[in-house]
């Protein structure tokens, strides 16, 4: 299995443009998001998990159709996850996560319709453990997480005292730490000889300048940078030399491709011609990309 990961990091080395040396030093992690409805409207499953490396889902399972399956860029990927054990492993989990929200629906005193999230995962940076987190929350409010160092539950309500007390009684704690510390990140390590190229990749923004007159008198620019990856960018406006400040910015959440988009928005007046440039930094681009808007656009 180790013999595989010299071979994508040098294919990366090679393939990728702006691959900053310490590709090595990156973190990466695997985590999962659970959701249980105590009352799902009709046809909606009473479970969800959503499994993520990095930012990216790879994973989805439900109530539904009790079967795990792969997402995105993973539809393509051979051998990475024996699906059917998987199946069965996230039905155990429902198993027990279901159950649980029943039991803290007993702690509450309450009925009718009742949501418990799960999140857990773990991180690892050159090839080492370096961090973990499991808890869940009830109703949106915070009811329980795991400490890796004492070890031990947190109550966080009240009533999460009794689900510390029945999780410690049957043995939880250590399960835990050692799901997080050793066997969350071995996982890890497996699935990222196959999913490195989509967790490493550069894809560059393309983008636009519109502009938009209200009350005819401000002209709002937009510039707007899309299907981007990874995550963090850099957007400003210029004005001849000097950096002009944005009204306002916005984020897209990753999008189905696994891309993002960002956008900062310019109020000049509706008689200003410009010029105003804007400015995208990106780990994808050797140098900044400039565009700039003047009024005969
Ligand atoms: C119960 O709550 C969940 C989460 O807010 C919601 O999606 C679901 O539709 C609700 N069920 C009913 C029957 O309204
Ligand atoms: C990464 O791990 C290797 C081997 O364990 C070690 O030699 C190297 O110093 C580590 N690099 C950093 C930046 O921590
Ligand atoms: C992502 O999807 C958008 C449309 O939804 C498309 O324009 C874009 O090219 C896609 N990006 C990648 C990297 O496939």
């Amino acid at each position: 299995m180790s013999t595989m990961v010299p071979v994508l990091l040098s294919l990366l080395l090679v393939v990728g443009p702006a691959v900053p040396q310490d590709t090595q030093n990156k973190p990466y992690s695997l985590s999962f998001l659970y959701t249980g409805v105590s009352r799902p409207k009709a046809g909606i499953p009473s479970f969800q998990a959503t499994g993520f490396l990095n930012d990216q889902a790879f994973l989805h399972y439900d109530s539904k159709s009790g079967t795990a399956e792969p997402l995105g860029p993973w539809k393509q990927v051979d051998g990475m996850v024996n699906w059917e054990d998987e199946s069965q492993l996230q039905q155990a989990r429902q198993d027990i996560f279901m159950e649980t929200l029943k039991d803290v629906m007993g702690y509450y005193r309450d009925r009718g319709n009742h949501t418990f999230k799960g999140t857990f995962g773990c991180e690892i940076r050159n090839d080492s453990y370096c961090g973990a987190f499991w808890k869940y929350a009830y109703d949106g409010r915070d009811y329980i997480e795991f400490n890796t160092e004492i070890p031990a539950w947190i109550p966080l309500q009240p009533e999460a005292l009794n689900t510390k007390v029945k999780w410690e009684t049957e043995g939880s704690v250590q399960a835990s730490k050692n799901y997080l510390e050793n066997e969350c990140p071995d996982m890890l390590r497996s699935y990222l000889q196959y999913s490195r190229p989509f967790l490493d990749r550069q894809d560059p923004p393309s983008v636009s300048i519109t502009s938009h007159v209200t009350l005819g008198l401000i002209r709002t620019l937009k510039c707007l940078a899309s299907n981007f990856y990874p995550q963090p960018i850099s957007l400003y406006w210029t004005q001849g030399d000097s950096v002009v400040e944005t009204d306002s910015w916005g984020e897209g959440p990753i999008s189905e491709n696994g891309t993002y988009q960002s956008w900062v928005l310019l109020k000049i007046l509706s008689l200003d011609k410009g010029p105003y440039s804007c400015h995208v930094q990106h780990s994808s681009l050797a140098q900044p990309l400039i565009l700039t808007w003047n009024e005969s656009q």
